[in-house]
C-alpha cells in the first residue's frame, strides 16, 4: 500500500511531501471540510482559509461571523462553528499547538473519533486508524465481511486497525482513502489495477461490488 501510495497518491494541498509530516492545523482544517464535502469542492476553500488565517491562533482570533461567511457554500454550518470553537480551545488550552494523541484530541470541541485518529496519524505519525466510508468499503471487500452495515462497523474498524503498520501510519491511512476514492469505488471497482488484488477476498469470490453488505430495508 505504501509503495502504491508513493507512486499514485493524489497531490492535495493539505498533504506534506514524501517523508514530511503535515501541519496539524492543515490536517484539522481539511478533515473538518472533507466531512460531507468532496475533495474537489474543498480545495479552493482550504486555500482561502489558510490565506486568511494562516495558523490556528489566527483562526481563533477571528470573529465567528467572518468564519461563517468564509464557509458560505460548503454547507453544514455546524462544522464551521465547531471549527472555530476548536481553534479557540487549542489556543486557550494548548497554547496554539494541537495535542498529539487521540485521547487529548477527543477532548476538543468538534473533534470525534474519526478526526482525532486522522490528525494523530497524519500530522503526528501515531499509530491510529481513521475509518471513513471509503475505508469501510475497502476493508469490507478485502475481508469479504458478510455482516451487513451498519452492524458490521465495529468489526470493520477492528480489522482496519489491525492493518495499520508501525511505519508511516498517516500515509497508510491516506493510501486507504485514495484507494477507496479512485480504485475501490462503490460501483465497478477497478480491481485489475488494485495493489490489494491478490489479497482481496471479495475479488476472489467474484463480485466485489456486493460488499459492504447492507441490511435489507
Ligand atoms: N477524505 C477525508 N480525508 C481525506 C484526506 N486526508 N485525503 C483525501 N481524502 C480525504
Amino acid at each position: 500500500m505504501l509503495a502504491w501510495y508513493d507512486a499514485h497518491r493524489r497531490h492535495l494541498p493539505w498533504r506534506a511531501g514524501p517523508g514530511e509530516r503535515a501541519d496539524p492545523y492543515h490536517v484539522f482544517l481539511s478533515e473538518i471540510m472533507l466531512q460531507q464535502t468532496t475533495v474537489k469542492a474543498v480545495i479552493p476553500y482550504f486555500g482561502a482559509f489558510l490565506a486568511r488565517w494562516p495558523t490556528v491562533r489566527h483562526l481563533a482570533a477571528a470573529p465567528l461571523e467572518e468564519v461563517l461567511s468564509q464557509w458560505a457554500g460548503l454547507g453544514y454550518y455546524a462544522r464551521a462553528r465547531n471549527l472555530h470553537a476548536c481553534a479557540k480551545a487549542v489556543s486557550a488550552r494548548h497554547a496554539g499547538r494541537f495535542p498529539d494523541d487521540e485521547a487529548a484530541l477527543l477532548e476538543l470541541p468538534g473533534i470525534g473519533p474519526y478526526t482525532a485518529a486522522a490528525i494523530s496519524a497524519i500530522a503526528f505519525g501515531r499509530k491510529a486508524s481513521p475509518v471513513d466510508g471509503n475505508i469501510e468499503r475497502v476493508v469490507a471487500r478485502l475481508f469479504a465481511v458478510a455482516e451487513p452495515l451498519p452492524g458490521a462497523k465495529p468489526a470493520i474498524r477492528a480489522l482496519a486497525a489491525a492493518l495499520v503498520p508501525d511505519w508511516r501510519p498517516g500515509d497508510f491511512a491516506q493510501a486507504m482513502m485514495d484507494l477507496g476514492a479512485t480504485i475501490c469505488t462503490p460501483r465497478s471497482p477497478a480491481c485489475g489495477i488494485c495493489p490489494l488484488m491478490d489479497d482481496c477476498a471479495a475479488r476472489a469470490q467474484g463480485d466485489p461490488a456486493r460488499f459492504p453488505e447492507k441490511a435489507a430495508k
